[in-house]
């Protein structure tokens, strides 16, 4: 098993982003890869974001920012992942993209390099299965935000080879990282949990039992979360919910996930949560977390 040290990322969306910068805060050489040059300047500004923010409050001076930041290349050229021994693919959750990108990089990076993908709900198995290498394919399913939260799921199909699990679950401790290792099914572990408890906390909420604000400090200060279900649904995305809860229903039918049909609404209207500026909270701006 070839050691990790070079990393490739694709898609610089909020997760590919914290990706790329959970490698190179790990001191992992990392090329995050996006289609066009504005996608790939939105990517570094959410690099240099969220490093600004950890040396504007003390947590990273200015030299360590720096040497993340140097450890980064972005590109809108694939053929610079040549030479990887690990690609992540963050890109959106459509199966017939995820397999344009492994078709791709199943040409670019060498034989022994190891894919992953990110999903939050698609098969990894049905993702890897087109590619020449499926033994070489698993999940590396990160929580956002991917800088702050510890956990990664490692996600193994039937043919995924132990080797190239215990590399990535070693490369992933190498991080800081907590790294669980799961089956393939609708959700995995965290995701199939969590989102059936999202789809019954906004049932609750839908049947005016409860106002958003209280349904979220009971969540908060009753049981100990960092964050109540409306305020969590905003930070990830309602459409990005909406969609995995879709996802895990059509596999599970369990009544659970059943989907919320006031999320739809939300969603078909734009309130997409912090991202536009409004879900089921208002924020002084789109992409803020400061609520009005
Ligand atoms: N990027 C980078 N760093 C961030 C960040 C971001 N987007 N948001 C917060 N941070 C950092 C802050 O800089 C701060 O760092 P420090 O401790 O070094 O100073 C730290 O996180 C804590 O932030 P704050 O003090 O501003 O606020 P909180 O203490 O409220 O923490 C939170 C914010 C980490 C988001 C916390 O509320 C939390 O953990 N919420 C729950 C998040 C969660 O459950 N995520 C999982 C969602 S499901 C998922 O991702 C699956 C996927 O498939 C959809």
């Amino acid at each position: 098993m070839r050691e990790i040290n070079k990393v490739g990322v694709v898609g610089l969306g909020t997760m590919g982003a914290g990706i790329v910068e959970v490698f190179a805060r790990g001191g992992l050489e990392v090329v995050g890869v996006e289609t066009t040059d504005e996608y790939a300047e939105r990517g570094r500004a959410i690099l240099q974001g969220s490093t600004d923010r950890a040396v504007a409050k003390g947590k990273l001076d200015e030299a360590g920012q720096a040497e993340i930041l140097g450890r980064v290349t972005i590109t809108t050229d694939f053929a610079d992942l040549a030479g990887a021994d690990l690609v992540v693919e963050a890109v959106p959750e459509i199966m017939s993209l995820k397999h344009e990108v492994f078709g791709r990089l199943d040409e670019i990076v060498d034989e022994d390099a190891v894919l992953a993908t990110n999903t939050s709900s698609l098969s990894v198995t049905e993702i890897a299965a087109p590619t020449r290498r499926p033994e070489r394919v698993l999940g590396l399913h990160f929580f956002n935000p991917a800088p702050v939260l510890k956990l990664v799921e490692v996600i193994t199909t039937l043919r995924t080879d132990v080797a190239v699990r215990d590399a990535v679950v070693a490369v992933s401790e190498r991080l800081g990282k907590k790294p669980v290792v799961v089956g393939d099914r609708a959700g995995f572990v965290a995701n199939y949990l969590l989102f059936g408890y999202f789809t019954s906390a906004l049932r609750m909420l839908e049947h005016g039992h409860v106002s958003r604000e209280d349904l979220d400090t009971a969540m908060r200060v009753g049981a100990g979360l960092p964050m109540g279900p409306c305020t969590l649904v905003d930070l990830v995305g309602l459409d990005v919910c909406h969609h995995i809860g879709e996802v895990i229903y059509a596999h599970s039918r369990s009544p659970m996930h059943a989907p919320s049909a006031m999320l739809g609404r939300m969603v078909t209207a734009g309130l997409l949560g912090r991202k536009s500026g409004r879900g089921f909270y208002t924020y002084d701006r789109p992409g803020s977390g400061k609520v009005v």
